[in-house]
């Protein structure tokens, strides 16, 4: 196959753990004799500090010609502490987000038995867990009518706004990708809404309560997400699909990726209207940055995930294959080494998966 693939590093540990993301789509491409061409472009605090734009039009329009895009995270705290910023490296991933259409966001959230130790939570609680966040990602609060913080006259002091708004469609569409994901798995769909305050949470679960009966091989169910965020950490393995509005998705998700032992591990994907993108759902880590200490297992799996996408199974599979080898050679970086083991480095990890990847 031939695939064109824009390649986004983005800011903080984003190039250290995209160069090894890279090499194994390399590797694997090389492997499977694909042909992979790859394009950098900016985005994030990066791209700000070189043509004043977190997501320049020169980068959407590699984006939009290429078949994926493989990007690593954003952020800079330079901007963090800033509320009066003009622009914001996060603006550059939400304008991704909308100028792609990427509106289903999917957070598969696994644990890998040779590190529950590391999970904040019992063994048995999450031995075992496995289920796939399905969050919408270009509507919500993120993208309804706002206004940044101003006086308001009226009242005599400052106020803000942030609507949490929603359409009929765009609430159908990602339902039916929850469906989706819910066939292939073990057909158990949680809806994720908080109905008895919101309208908006009205709107998903009258579309979702219309929905659920053209499916009816699936059980759908109802939570209300502050209940949904105790069940996830008393019993993650309720969980099949859960599928969710933009900010419940966004604070549910990091909450997913703890209980799993760490954050460095789980990749994700967006898709939509337009080019899909591939990520690790962690951020940018600038404490980290130049250190050789980020695990980069989330960004080579988000390549598994990338080859998935097209339908090689195998190629994922060699991916996994090599990440559970890694492990299980106790090939890790500092946050998920064993008590006096060696550490390894985002570039020794990457290497040795590379190097098995070839050798398999
Ligand atoms: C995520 C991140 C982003 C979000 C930030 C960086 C804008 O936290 O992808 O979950 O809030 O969506
Ligand atoms: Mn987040």
């Amino acid at each position: 196959m031939d695939l064109k693939i824009a390649v986004l590093a983005g800011d903080c540990i984003g190039p250290e753990i995209m160069e090894q993301g890279v090499a194994v789509l390399h590797a694997v491409a090389d492997k499977f004799g694909h042909q992979i061409t790859c394009t950098e472009a900016l985005c994030g605090a990066h791209a700000i500090d070189e043509v004043g734009d977190p997501f320049p039009q020169e980068t959407f329009e590699v984006c939009q010609a290429a078949d994926a895009v493989l990007f690593a995270s954003v952020g800079d705290p330079k901007y963090d502490n800033n509320p009066s910023a003009k622009v914001r490296p996060e603006q550059g991933l939400l304008a991704m987000r909308k100028k792609l259409g990427l509106f289903a966001n999917i957070r598969p959230i696994t644990t890998f038995k040779c590190l529950v130790h590391k999970s904040p939570l019992k063994d048995e609680i999450v031995s075992g867990a496995d289920f796939v966040c399905i969050r919408e990602l270009t509507g919500g609060m993120y993208f309804g009518k706002k206004q940044e913080p101003a006086m308001n006259a009226e009242i005599g002091t400052e106020d803000a706004l942030d609507t949490n708004y929603y359409t009929r469609p765009e609430v159908e569409r990602i339902l039916e990708t929850g469906y989706k994901y819910a066939l292939q798995r073990k057909k158990h769909l949680t809806v994720v809404d908080k109905a008895n305050v919101l309208a908006s949470s009205r709107l998903w679960r009258k579309v979702a309560q219309e929905m659920s009966v053209k499916y009816p091989e699936v059980l759908t169910d109802y939570m209300y997400v502050d209940n949904a965020s105790m069940r996830m950490i008393q019993d993650p393995k309720f969980f099949d699909v859960i599928v969710t509005e933009n900010t419940f998705g966004d604070i549910l998700t990091d909450e997913g990726s703890c209980i799993t032992g760490s954050m460095g591990l789980l990749p994700s994907a967006s898709t939509g209207t337009s080019t899909p993108v591939f990520e690790p759902i962690h951020g940018s880590w600038p404490q980290a940055k130049g250190l050789n200490i980020a695990n980069p297992l989330a960004q080579i799996l988000s390549v598994a995930m990338l080859y998935e996408y097209f339908g090689l199974q195998e190629e994922g599979a060699l991916i996994r294959q090599a990440v559970d080898a890694s492990l299980d050679a106790n090939i890790r970086t500092p946050e998920i080494q064993v008590e006096g083991g060696a550490k390894y480095g985002t570039k020794e990890v990457g290497a040795w998966i590379v190097d098995y990847i070839k050798k398999a």
